[in-house]
This record gives C-alpha cells, structure tokens and sequence, in this order.
C-alpha cells in the first residue's frame, strides 16, 4: 500500500493532469480517478513522459459510491483534489440533470468517503462564473456570488456551499480549499499533455487552435460591441501549468490549518486580456494569421471578469508566472502534437 497519496478526480482531464504533474514533481505519490468519460487512457503516458513516474490509475465512477468506497478503501490516501465533473456551459443547459447529479452526487460520495475514511483534506474546483457579472474589478473573494447562468454553474455555487455547510457544522474536521478558476488555457511546455475537446469546442483556446490547424474555417467573435477598449469581452486567460502549481501550493497551504478550515483564493493573473487581445498574441507567437469573423454575442456571457489574485499570493506565496504568448503558443505546440503525432481516436 503506497504511502499518504494525493488522490486527484478527474486526473486524466486537463487542469487535472497538468496538476498530476506539478505534484510529482514536487515528490508528492499521486492516485488518479476517472471515469474517461470526458478523458483519454494515453494522458498517463503523456504524464509518465514528463515526470518519469507512471501514477496510479484507477478507473471509477465517482457517482457509484459502493465502487468508489472500495477503492479508497486499497490506498492510503491523505488528500482529494476534486477535479471530476462535466464542464459543458451549453450542453448543462440543455441537459440540466445530467450535470446536477454527476457533479454534485460526485462531490457528496467524495465527502461521505472521505468521512468514513477519517481523509480531513480538500481542494475543490470552482468557477470565477460563482462572480457572474462582477460590480467591480478586478473582483476579490469577497465580492457577491451571482445566480448562476447555467446548471454547470449553478453546480459550482452548490458544490462550495456544500463543503461550506459541512465545515459550518464544526463536527467535520474537514480543511477545504475552493479554489476560483479564471480561463485556463495552454499546456505544458513538453506538448505531451494538453486539452482534449470533444467534438466542436466551446471554448476560446480550443477554437483557436483548431481553426489554426485547418479542422475548422474561420473562428467566431462573439460580439464586437461590449463597453470595452476594442468591443471584445474580457476574461482573465491563466497558463495551465500555473494553474497546476496553485493546486500544490493551496494543498501545501490547507494540511497545516486546523481542522474545520476553509480557504478561498482566486486563481487567476490579474490580468484582463480582450478576445481580440488573444488572437493577437496567438498570431505573434506562431506567425501564423487566425482567420476570423465578428459574430452575434454569445448568451450568458459577461463582458469582463479578471481576478484580483493578491489573497492566494499573500497567503501561499503563489503567482502566476507565465504570459499571454506562452499560453498561446503552447496550446498551439500540443495543437500540432496532438494531430501529427499522437492521432488518438477523439
Ligand atoms: N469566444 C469567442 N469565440 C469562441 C469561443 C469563445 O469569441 O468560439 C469568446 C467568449 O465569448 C468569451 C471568451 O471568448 O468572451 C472566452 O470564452 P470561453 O468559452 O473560452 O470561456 P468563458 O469565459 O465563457 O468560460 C468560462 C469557463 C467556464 C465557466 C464560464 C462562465 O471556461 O467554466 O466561464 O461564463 F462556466
């Protein structure tokens, strides 16, 4: 039985396996869940290639808790890191059940495990989208949640008040992180992991490179006419990697607070960059030209979010390190890598 492993749901997908990555390096044994229902079995020689360290993988449904109890139940697991959830904003909408009794039936089973298993440490994947259209920015923790503009959403909310309820209790024991993610994007520098779509992306990045690599025509602007400098929506674009790196820095941060803990960081730059912003900097740091058109604003969008990370960076000494090219440029690097050498069946 390998010794106080960090259990990581969801550690075959993106931030989850970029995450898989940081915490190796750092020396921590990690155990990887997933279902592959949004993943690919071939991500765990991609972490392997980096590290030189095969995780341990086991493929279970996080909502089928008599399946997942007994795994648990092989290892002697000391934290969870709760990347596993469905992340569709549109489909969410279409498909609301699908998305509350995945993500949330998940983090419940997780929580009566880790319960049972006397496990005191969390860090659960939320959403800057908890802010909605923020009143002012750039946003802090403190600023209001929103309601939801999705059933994804609205999971997010429910997941931390969840976690936020059980710690109220003072009977948990638990130390929970949430951590808020702005727009992850890029991949590791090694181009042996990166994000993984499926089928039309919904996402900026993914279109990027995808309309980049000729599978699609022209990307789509959504909206050219927000009360921004160049009329382009704003979000706060965070390198993966970095995001990985705030993971082991907030678990780092939550194993020696007291027991009924809970932590609130932003995860995000600082930084407010423009879709059109994007374009360009994918353009410089590939040479290659992006064809694109304006297009009809997207439903449920918000004009501008970007984070005010001074909290996570005061409390745990973590800041983002990279820049807008390198994310761009490396989502293009995994882009190629991914069609010219890897071709797994999407
Ligand atoms: N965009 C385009 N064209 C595209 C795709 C996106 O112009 O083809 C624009 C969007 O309108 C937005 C920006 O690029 O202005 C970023 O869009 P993303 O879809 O990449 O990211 P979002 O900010 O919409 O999504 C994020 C998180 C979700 C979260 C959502 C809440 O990825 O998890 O914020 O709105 F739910």
């Amino acid at each position: 039985m390998a010794n106080n492993m960090i259990a990581v749901t969801g550690g075959m997908g993106y931030i989850g396996s970029h995450t898989c990555v940081a915490l190796i390096e750092k020396g921590y044994e990690v155990l990887i869940l997933d279902d592959l229902s949004n993943s690919y079995p071939q991500i765990l020689d991609g972490i392997e290639k980096i590290t030189g360290k095969r995780p341990v993988f086991e493929k279970v449904d996080l909502t089928d808790l008599s399946a997942f109890r007994s795994v648990i139940r092989s290892y002697d697991v000391s934290a969870f890191i709760h990347f596993a959830a469905f992340k569709a904003v549109g489909e969410s909408v279409s498909e609301p059940l699908k998305y509350y009794h995945n993500n949330l039936v998940s983090l419940i089973n997780l929580l009566e495990v880790m319960q049972e298993s006397g496990i005191k440490d969390i860090i659960f994947s939320s959403s800057c989208t908890v802010y909605g259209e923020p009143d002012n920015l750039p946003v802090n923790e403190s600023a209001p949640i929103k309601p939801a503009e999705s059933p994804y959403g609205n999971t997010k909310q429910i997941g931390e008040e969840i976690i936020t309820d059980l710690i109220n209790t003072g009977g948990s024991g638990l130390r929970a992180t949430l951590l808020r993610y702005f727009n992850p994007i890029g991949a590791h520098p090694s181009g042996q992991i990166g994000e993984i779509p499926q089928g039309i992306p919904n996402n900026l990045m993914p279109y990027i490179t995808q309309t980049a690599a000729g599978i699609r025509d022209h990307l789509n602007v959504f909206g050219d006419d927000y009360p921004t400098p160049d009329g382009t929506a704003i979000r706060d674009y965070i390198h993966v990697v970095d995001l990985a790196e705030a993971h082991v820095a907030a678990l780092q941060g939550l194993v020696v607070l007291p027991e009924n803990s809970l932590k609130i960081y932003n995860a995000g730059t600082g930084q407010g960059y423009s879709v059109l912003d994007v374009i360009k900097a994918f353009e410089k740091s590939t040479g290659i030209q992006l064809p694109y058109k304006i297009a009809p604003r997207r439903a449920g969008d918000v004009v501008a979010i970007y984070a005010d990370p001074s909290r996570i960076q005061k409390e745990l000494g973590w800041k983002a390190r990279f820049g807008i090219e390198d994310m761009t440029r490396s989502a293009w690097n995994w882009e190629k890598h991914f069609r010219d050498d890897l071709r797994w069946d999407e």
